[in-house]
């Protein structure tokens, strides 16, 4: 796994026990055809997740896709990534590539040519950003979550209706041979018809109270975890099942960040990168990536990355419970909590033939070293002190049909971070149209899945305004959900 794959508070992975790729979930590509320019990429949004992207075009993918331009309100960043590029071209210093601040997206795109524009932007402003780079000409990939509104959504419709381009939607959890394979036992029939879903995904102390830290913690920038974190979660329920969610019921609210909550947790540093063995803390110091894309570029536009997690002003929950009915006519119960002590998540799908069970532990315990900071990479921090290996990490996909005992499926290898999504979803992104044969996992996601996948959050959202159970069809999303 590469650093650059996810969150860099999120687990890092293993080294997979097999080197051996599944043929379903690894797929095929057909060489490219000679003499076949490459696409040209622009990066909208310089910060840490875009460095995925910037890494496959210069690297897996360099021959199919270039990159030629960057956009970003803040040069520093753009500067980061320049350097980047230019020592994985070889060359002797920056690569030079031009720079666009946000209000001349539309020159960047004439002038440079641009075929496709990446949106690794705030959550907030995709909605915007999709609209304007479609209008000015080129495709779209957009990260999780497509938007954060009923409003967004609309624009966004609107766009793909007026310019005739749809848009490649990144959701990597689909990837991850584990999901890919849940998705496969559904499919095959095996536990019958679903009818109930239940969902608990729990962040620990360092990745979730990274969403305490940022922009995030506004619900105007993320439309809370519902939308920011739980778009992945809904996302991967509604391809589970191949179905649709209509009706939404919320319960939410905030238990241990934010203001009022760190009254016997000492004296609270203004920043982690000021603190000094605060475990709730995340020192942009101690990593030369996040000092220089965030800490050494505060300068430019004064966005903080490390802000304490007990502030004022945070205004989005750590515990959510969520009721969902399908079209279909299953229901989930889904949870998350972002404090937890571990990190991963248990699904269970009931049929009218059997369930089927997957249990991930992504984290078990949070070491801390002898300074009594958190520890991010294991692997580097040998003095760490250990914790107990009682849940160890890994994860079982168990399925049960009626009057039979329960088997555990095997879950083939994949590659890449996010339990080896991010690499298989990369070849998606650059080389779809070179995928030989069809993929039977359905994981390439548009613009319908996108809205879908954020349905859920937008009716939960309304739903804890008016304490009310919300109709998707109420919230006019601009497009039809239904399959
Ligand atoms: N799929 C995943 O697992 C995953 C993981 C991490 C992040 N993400 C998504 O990727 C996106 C970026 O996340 P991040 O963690 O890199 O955030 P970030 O805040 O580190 O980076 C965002 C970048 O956008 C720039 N920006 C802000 N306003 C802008 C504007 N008006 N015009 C142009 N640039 C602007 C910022 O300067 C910054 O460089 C988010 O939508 C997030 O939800 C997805």
């Amino acid at each position: 796994m590469s650093d650059l794959d996810q969150n860099p508070t999120a687990p890092r992975r293993g080294a997979s026990a097999s080197t051996v790729a599944d043929a379903i979930v690894v797929p095929t590509f057909a060489p490219v055809p000679a003499g076949r320019p490459r696409r040209r990429y622009a990066v909208l949004g310089t910060g840490h997740r875009s460095g995925m992207y910037v890494g496959a075009i210069t690297g897996d993918h360099a021959d199919v896709a270039e990159l030629v331009a960057w956009c970003d309100t803040n040069p520093g960043r753009m500067d980061f990534y320049d350097r980047e590029v230019g020592t994985a071209l070889g060359l002797d210093g920056p690569a030079g590539l031009p720079q666009y601040g946000p209000d001349d997206l539309e020159r960047m795109i004439a002038e440079q040519r641009v075929d496709v524009v990446i949106v690794t932007t705030p959550d907030r402003l995709h909605a915007e950003h999709v609209a304007r780079a479609q209008a000015a000409g080129a495709d779209v990939v957009v990260e999780k979550p497509l938007t954060t509104t009923a409003e967004g959504s609309r624009t966004i419709a609107e766009s793909v209706a007026a310019t005739g381009r749809d848009i490649v939607m990144t959701f990597n959890y689909r990837y991850a041979p584990r999901n890919s394979t849940l998705r496969e036992i559904i499919a095959s029939g095996a536990i019958g018809r679903p009818t109930s879903v239940h969902f608990e995904w729990v962040l620990d102390t360092v990745h979730g109270a990274d969403y305490f830290r940022r922009w995030h913690r506004e619900r105007a920038n993320s439309g809370s975890l519902l939308i920011h974190k739980s778009s992945h979660h809904f996302d991967l329920v509604n391809w589970w099942l191949d179905d649709t969610p209509v009706r939404v019921y919320a319960s939410a609210h905030r238990d241990v960040y934010g203001d009022g909550h760190a009254e016997d947790r000492g004296p609270r540093p203004a920043r982690g990168s000021e603190a000094e063995g605060d475990p709730w803390s995340l020192d942009l110091r101690r990593d030369r990536r996040l000092r220089e894309l965030y800490l050494e570029s505060e300068q430019h536009d004064g966005y903080v990355r490390d802000r304490d997690v007990f502030d004022a002003g945070i205004d989005i929950e750590d515990n959510v419970a969520v009721v969902v009915d399908y079209a279909g006519g299953a229901t989930m119960t889904y949870s998350l909590n972002a404090h937890s002590p571990w990190e991963g998540y248990t699904v269970s799908i009931n049929g009218t033939r059997g369930r089927v069970e997957l249990r991930v532990v992504e984290r078990g315990a949070i070491r801390v070293d002898g300074d009594g900071r958190v520890v991010l990479d294991p692997s580097a921090t040998p003095d760490a002190v250990p914790v107990a290996a009682s849940r160890p990490e890994g994860e079982q996909l168990l399925l049960q049909r009626h009057w039979e005992g329960a088997e555990e499926v095997a879950i083939p290898q994949g590659r890449g971070g996010h339990g080896g999504g991010d690499a298989i979803l990369l070849m998606d992104v650059f080389r779809r149209d070179l995928r030989v044969g069809d993929d039977p996992l359905g994981r390439a996601a548009g613009f319908v899945d996108g809205v879908r996948a954020i349905a859920v959050g937008v009716a939960a959202n309304r739903s804890l305004e008016t304490g009310q159970a919300v109709l998707v069809d109420d919230l006019d999303l601009g497009t039809a959900l239904t399959r």
